[in-house]
């Protein structure tokens, strides 16, 4: 059996990470603060409760599993929070990952597949991001992801790690169970929040800015199933564990999506009409995020197999019978 460490097992993608590697055959051990995830998304696996970065209850846990890759998914999320207590950031998601590191390398625990995100890259200047865009984050919750990839190419070389970065565009849907699914708070995800105003337990759903130069004027972002990232995750550790390579990816469907087409295509799936209100430019929204993702459809044979309409009828489905 193939042990896996999944830190913040306990969140939405983590989650979902967790079943598909139960259903591949590994064998995942969830590490969790729960400061935002659910103890209910992980019933029935093992869940250590504690922080990413506690090197006590990490050689506890290296000790006790023979764990051969950590995914890492633990970390704080939310934008504009980050923008006001950057320090929070950079602390759970730069220091802590630092920590869990370091831990490895004394534990001798050989593979790394690391949660970043777009975020990093800033600005758009393409159509496409492809791995070689310029990376300029806009905020520190960006900045705290950037670093921590800096880290790890170090780490590889003092240490002998290999690992697997994963950025990630706009993870949306839900689990086809029904069984789990997106639960931030708050939720600051565009899909939860429009299927809220569609349920009614918002009373509208907020456009920041409908004069961008798009072809309806709003952002266009790529939205990708957490069922495809989870698969991404499985493939990269195999890979990486074939040939021994670490390796950058942008993860997302290659798809670009504007909110306004976002809510329609809702309003169509959900039978609801909600109002919508247009709300001025939110500062660091840039206007275009779409990734590039050739390099691990081509490395990995990864292909996205959930569309925005599927993505959207799991995450209606969810969000109609929400358990947590
Ligand atoms: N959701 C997205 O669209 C998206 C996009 C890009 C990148 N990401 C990255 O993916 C990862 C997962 O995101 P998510 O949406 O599932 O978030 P989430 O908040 O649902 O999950 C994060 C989990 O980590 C746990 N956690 C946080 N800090 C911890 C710590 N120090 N020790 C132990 N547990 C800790 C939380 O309790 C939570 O269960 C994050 O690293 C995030 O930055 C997410």
């Amino acid at each position: 059996m193939h042990y896996i460490l999944v830190t913040g097992g306990a969140g939405y993608i983590g989650s979902h990470t967790v079943r598909l590697l139960a259903q591949s055959g590994y064998q995942p051990i969830v590490l969790d603060d729960l400061s935002k995830g659910h103890r209910e998304a992980v019933t029935g696996f093992p869940l250590e409760l504690g922080h990413a970065g506690d090197k006590a209850l990490l050689r506890r846990i290296f000790t006790r599993y023979p764990i051969e890759a950590v995914m890492h998914f633990a970390a704080y999320t939310e934008v504009s929070e980050s923008v006001l207590q950057p320090d929070k950031y950079y602390q759970n998601n730069t220091e802590q990952t630092k920590f869990l590191l370091e831990s490895m390398a004394e534990n001798k625990i050989p593979y790394f597949v690391f949660s970043s995100t777009a975020a990093i890259f800033g600005e758009s200047h393409f159509p496409t991001i492809n791995e070689n865009h310029p990376q300029k984050p806009l905020n520190p919750y960006g900045r705290s992801k950037w670093l921590t990839e800096k880290i790890l190419s170090q780490f590889e070389s003092t240490y002998g790690l290999k690992y697997t970065v994963l950025r990630y565009f706009n993870a949306a849907g839900a689990d086809d169970s029904g069984e789990i699914g997106e639960s931030h708070s708050p939720e600051t995800h565009l899909i939860p929040l429009i299927l809220q105003a569609a349920c009614g337990k918002r009373p509208h759903i907020h456009v920041f800015g409908n004069d961008y130069a798009t072809d309806d004027g709003t952002c266009i972002r790529d939205f990708i199933h957490v069922n495809d990232l989870a698969r991404a995750h499985i493939l990269a550790l195999e890979k990486m564990k074939q040939d021994q390579t670490s390796r950058y990816f942008n993860l997302g469907s290659g798809n670009g999506h504007s909110v306004a087409q976002v809510i329609k295509e809702v309003k169509q799936i959900t039978g609801v009409d909600f109002p919508v209100i247009i709300s001025p430019r939110r500062p660091g929204d840039p206007a275009r995020l779409v990734a590039d993702n050739t390099q691990i459809t081509h490395l990995l044979g990864w292909q996205p197999r959930y569309n925005l309409s599927r993505i959207i009828q799991t995450a209606w489905q969810w969000e109609q019978h929400r358990r947590f």
